[in-house]
Order: structure tokens, then sequence, then C-alpha cells
């Protein structure tokens, strides 16, 4: 399908309130320099889980904290364990970037402090959760798909049942917030044929403080 045809095809059922799907806003290429710069800082890692497994996405963060995952839980942390440093600044495009992507979705104002950066090679997902570690819940979540397309899968309130898929591709956005904000969601495995970049690459951006 081409990048032209997928501007227009139709979701298979309406986006619930308090979800946005914002197309096409950037891609990988123009955000590349900016990523590859921080992970020079601050490396992809796998982080654990409580359960004791890892997670199949490497991460990283950018801005004054970020979200780590170890087997005592998940918090947020001013400083990367992995290195003991401060976490690579938030860079100046991302925030531009989050914060008009939010307020396109009716949320002004949005000034995240935290960018969890994750890495999804072919074959790697992200299990049922909700983002539920951050203080402040008027503040929307804002999640930008770069490189290989994925589907996103909307679950709402309840962990169960099939949920609404969200084919997100380079440089699509989605926003949630309100009556959304704590919404479960997943993300399929990730197929390895849609991007000449051989991975995909999601920003969280939240404000976690
Ligand atoms: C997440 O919700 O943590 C990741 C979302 C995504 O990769 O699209
Ligand atoms: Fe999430």
């Amino acid at each position: 399908m081409t990048r032209q045809d997928d501007l227009f095809r139709p979701l298979d059922a309406p986006l619930p309130a308090g979800v946005y799907w914002l197309r096409a806003q950037t891609s990988l290429d123009a955000l590349l320099p900016q990523i590859e710069a921080l992970v020079a800082q601050s490396p992809w890692r796998h982080w654990q889980v409580p359960g004791g497994g890892v997670m199949s996405v490497e991460s990283t963060n950018a801005g004054a904290v970020g979200w780590c995952s170890d087997l005592k839980g998940y918090r947020y942390e001013h400083h990367d364990p992995m290195t003991g440093a401060a976490w690579p600044p938030m860079p100046a495009a991302f925030q531009t970037l989050a914060r008009e992507c939010a307020a396109r979705a009716g949320f002004r104002d949005f000034a995240p402090d935290c960018c969890l950066v994750n890495r999804y090679a072919p074959g790697a997902r992200m299990g049922t959760h909700r983002d539920a570690d951050e203080i402040d819940f008027s503040q929307p979540i804002v999640s930008v798909s770069l490189g290989l397309s994925a589907t996103f899968v909307w679950l709402g309130a309840e962990r169960a049942g099939r949920g609404v898929p969200i084919e997100v591709s380079d440089g699509d956005v989605v926003v949630f917030g309100g009556d959304a904000r704590r919404g479960y969601h997943r993300v399929k495995p990730v197929r390895g044929d849609t991007s000449r970049h051989g991975y995909r690459i999601n920003l969280t951006f939240r404000k976690a403080r």
C-alpha cells in the first residue's frame, strides 16, 4: 500500500474519546541524528521486568527523568542506572514536536519531562499495559512512531478484548489523554518489511513529575 492510500484508509472502528491519531507528523530520517546523539550518551538496553524476564524492546530515555525497570519494579529516575550520569537532555526538536501534537489533539501547553525511547527489532512487541507511573493524569501521553510500521492496539478501560487496531507508520503520532489517559494498550509484534530502516522506534513523551 502506498503512503498516499494509507492516509485515506478508514479505521476498522472509530477511535475512542480521548485518543487521537495524527498521521505523518515527522519521520525517522528527520529525528535519527538526535536519537543517535542521545544513544551515544545513554545506550540501548533491555530493561529487566519485575517478573524476571527482559523486555523485547531496547530502551533509553531523554529528559529530566527517565522511565526505568528492574526486578524491584518500574519507576522514574533522574540518572541513567547504566551510566550513573543524568539522562541526555530532551532535544528541542522533540519538545516542539510533542507540544505541537498535544495541542493539535486539544491539550495545550504540554511540557514533557520524559521521553522514553524504545527500539523494536522485527518481532519485538509491547505487552498490554497502561501508563500509570506518572503523577499528573491531566497531562496527555504523546507517542511518536518512527521507521517500521506497527499495529498499536487500543484496549481502553478493560485489559481484555480485541481492542481497536491502529496501523501506525513512520511519523504517525498517537495522543491519548482525558478519559483515555489511563487506557490499556499494546503493540503487536513488529513486521520487518515496511521501511528501509530495519527497525521501529517509538518516542513516548510524558509529564512524569
Ligand atoms: C508504549 O505504550 O509503551 C509503546 C507504544 C508504542 O511503541 O507505540
Ligand atoms: Fe504505553
